[in-house]
């Protein structure tokens, strides 16, 4: 037991998960039982790749590198790269962007402040680790236009926001639409064919510290918007949505796969085409995603959170998958919704993004970690 409890202690040290109660249920809902359970906790990072042939699967365990976050700074929940593919850029707790800047002279680099929003300068408080991030902010989706370099941020409580491509002070593009204010802007991509930005509030009733309401009070009030380029309004794409977290337009910039942190479920929204304004499942997930990239063919990379638990939503009582279950952080499934491999890590890892580039880098975000993982390999698709 002793590793789960240190996992669990570590995680809310690190700020509050969607599911760090329902890991306390489980907690006390074994040690009161008297069971005794014997958890297999592999403390290694994997890839299981499925052979959809011969639906044999192959191991590739591994060891991210790790680039820690500065200044006390946690939670680097979305990546993104710029059109020289310099980067990653990363919000993080304090409600900074930082970028990764490789040193050319040197095998390491150091994080810069890229960007901030107008409380980090006018709000000494906000310069602290400990600043009140209803305040001060907290970036959560983050990516870039290339066209024209700027960076378009989903800030939990400051709304949809945009940094020219030399970064600096952010500036506030929508805190509403439809009259109802946002409450938990959550994921983003954009269609670079247009410019138009995806995201999503995650909820319009309960903020990102209460986001564990979001999945135990069975919310239903997300939506998913698009902020227009050209006209700079925002409009609602969908509402009456549960937890819509991460979001990704398709290769072909037709759709919008929009992932469902609760009831893990993906569902795609078309823009484009005859099925244009329809809202449709897209694939079951083994977890609970957060944000959604496309892979290199066509398909998607989820980022989970962990694999899924059996849940009452009346007595919030959890149910631990068996014993041994693989710690699932990352499903990529292709632009059928098949299945082609899963993530996994040791116990107490949580990702929130799974950005795949140039064929062989494997970038990982968190939430709750303090540093941004690599792994390099040429098996990454
Ligand atoms: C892959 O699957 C086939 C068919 O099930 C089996 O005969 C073969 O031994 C497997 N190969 C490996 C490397 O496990
Ligand atoms: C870059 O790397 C070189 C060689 O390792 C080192 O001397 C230098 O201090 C580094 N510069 C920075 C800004 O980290
Ligand atoms: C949200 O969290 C804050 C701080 O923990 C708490 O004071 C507040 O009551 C919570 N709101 C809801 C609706 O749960
Ligand atoms: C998706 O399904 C179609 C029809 O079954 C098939 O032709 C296509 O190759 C599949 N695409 C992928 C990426 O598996």
């Amino acid at each position: 037991m002793a590793p789960i409890l240190i996992a669990v202690a570590r995680r809310v040290h690190l700020m509050a998960p969607i599911l760090i109660t329902g890991l306390a249920v489980l907690m006390l809902a074994s040690s009161c039982a008297g069971t005794k359970h014997e958890v297999v906790i592999k403390n290694t990072w994997s890839i299981v790749v499925d052979d959809l042939h011969t639906g044999n699967k192959s191991y590739n365990d591994f060891q991210p590198s790790e680039f820690r976050l500065p200044d006390g700074a946690t939670g680097a929940e979305s990546l993104a790269f710029d059109r020289r593919g310099e980067g990653p850029y990363t919000g993080v707790s304090d409600g900074r962007i930082f970028k990764w800047v490789r040193n050319k002279s040197g095998a390491n680099g150091v994080w810069i402040t890229f960007a901030y929003n107008a409380n980090y300068i006018n709000l000494p408080i906000c310069k602290k680790v400990s600043g009140d991030e209803t305040v001060c902010g907290r970036p959560l989706g983050v990516q870039f236009f290339h066209k024209t370099g700027e960076l378009y941020i989903a800030d939990a409580y400051l709304g949809l926001m945009k940094v020219g491509p030399r970064g600096g002070m952010a500036k506030v593009l929508a805190t509403e639409a439809d009259g109802v204010p946002f409450t938990f802007v959550n994921g983003l991509d954009i269609d670079q064919s247009t410019g138009d930005v995806y995201f999503t509030d995650s909820s319009t009733k309960y903020q990102r510290r209460n986001n564990t309401q979001v999945m135990f009070n069975r919310d239903t009030t997300g939506r998913l918007l698009k902020y227009d380029a050209r006209t700079r309004r925002v409009t609602v794409l969908k509402s009456g949505l549960p937890y819509p977290n991460g979001v990704a337009v398709s290769s072909d910039q037709r759709s919008v796969v929009v992932a469902h942190t609760w009831p893990s479920q993906a569902f795609t929204y078309w823009f484009k085409g005859p099925k244009a304004g329809q809202y449709e499942l897209f694939a079951d997930l083994p977890g609970y995603p957060d944000n959604v990239r496309r892979d290199n063919n066509g398909g998607y990379w989820f980022a989970l959170n962990q694999e899924k638990v059996g849940f009452n939503p009346k007595t919030h009582e959890v149910t631990p998958p068996p014993p041994g279950t693989p710690h699932l952080v990352g499903i990529q499934i292709n632009s059928n919704g098949t299945e082609l491999a899963v993530l996994t890590a040791p116990k107490g890892v949580t990702l929130s993004d799974v950005a795949v580039r140039n064929g062989m880098q494997m970038w990982l975000g968190s939430v709750e970690l303090d540093y941004v993982g690599l792994f390099d390999h040429t098996m990454i698709q």
